[in-house]
């Protein structure tokens, strides 16, 4: 991406920590039933390969409970109120099968090369301030043959919706998110990585308007698709 472009696209970090400091107290209410069918597919992905996983942006952890106890599970997110939510929820649930739960910026990963068989990101890629980084990085901890099962509100190409996501995009940049980021974008990045490949993409609810992404990293055998 040009510079100019990628400039204008900022979304700066201390924004969306704020941002996410405001939501903590009430993202549950908000977003918990919502985006449930995506978290619960993302997980189902995840599953299909199973073992050492990671979520980056786990917020307050609503999906923790769901992942079935053979996983070993890890969590990161940028906002310690989200985070401090997701604590509790481990703590109530008796979760031990969560490794731990750290404030980490998804860009810069504290873990080893291939240390996960899955990153996870849900709702994730489009609040992050560099999302092509941030995916290099996932790259980074995952094993041969590991996917990064990615679930996220994408833009629309052409049509009102896109031209309706472009008028809100300056007013989400406050709240933390990029309603115009599109598939084209997540394209590019796999053809200028070249690790990777596209295993699958697949609409999801509300109103199809999110896609359940999974990005296999070459070098290993991947789950069948579908
Ligand atoms: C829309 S919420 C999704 C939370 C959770 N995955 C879910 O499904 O409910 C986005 C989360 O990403 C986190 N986040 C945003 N930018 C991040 C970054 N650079 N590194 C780590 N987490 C980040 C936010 O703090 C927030 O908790």
């Amino acid at each position: 991406m040009a510079g100019q472009e990628r400039d204008k696209d900022e979304l700066d970090k201390d924004t969306v920590a704020k941002a996410y400091a405001r939501w903590a107290p009430v993202y549950d209410l908000v977003f918990g039933s919502v985006f449930e069918r995506g978290r619960k597919a993302s997980i189902a992905a995840a599953e299909r390969i199973g073992g050492r996983i990671l979520e980056v942006g786990v917020g307050t952890g609503l999906s923790l409970p769901e992942y079935r106890w053979t996983n070993r599970l890890t969590g990161v997110d940028l906002s310690a109120p989200m985070l401090r939510k997701a604590k509790a929820r481990v703590a109530e649930h008796r979760l031990t099968n969560v490794d731990g739960l750290a404030v980490m910026d998804a860009q810069h990963l504290g873990f080893q090369d291939g240390a996960f068989d899955v990153v996870v990101a849900q709702y994730v890629i489009t609040a992050v301030p560099d999302p092509e980084a941030t995916l290099n990085e996932f790259v980074r901890v995952l094993r041969p043959g590991g996917e990064i099962i990615l679930v996220n509100h994408l833009g629309a190409e052409t049509g009102l919706r896109a031209a309706i996501e472009q008028w809100f995009a300056p007013l989400a940049r406050r709240l933390g998110w990029r309603p115009e980021f599109r598939w084209e974008r997540l394209e590019r990045w796999v053809a200028a990585h070249g690790g990777v490949k596209v295993i699958e993409r697949r609409p999801m609810p509300p109103l199809g308007h999110f896609s359940l992404i999974r990005f296999g990293r070459l070098g290993g055998e991947f789950a069948a698709a579908g």
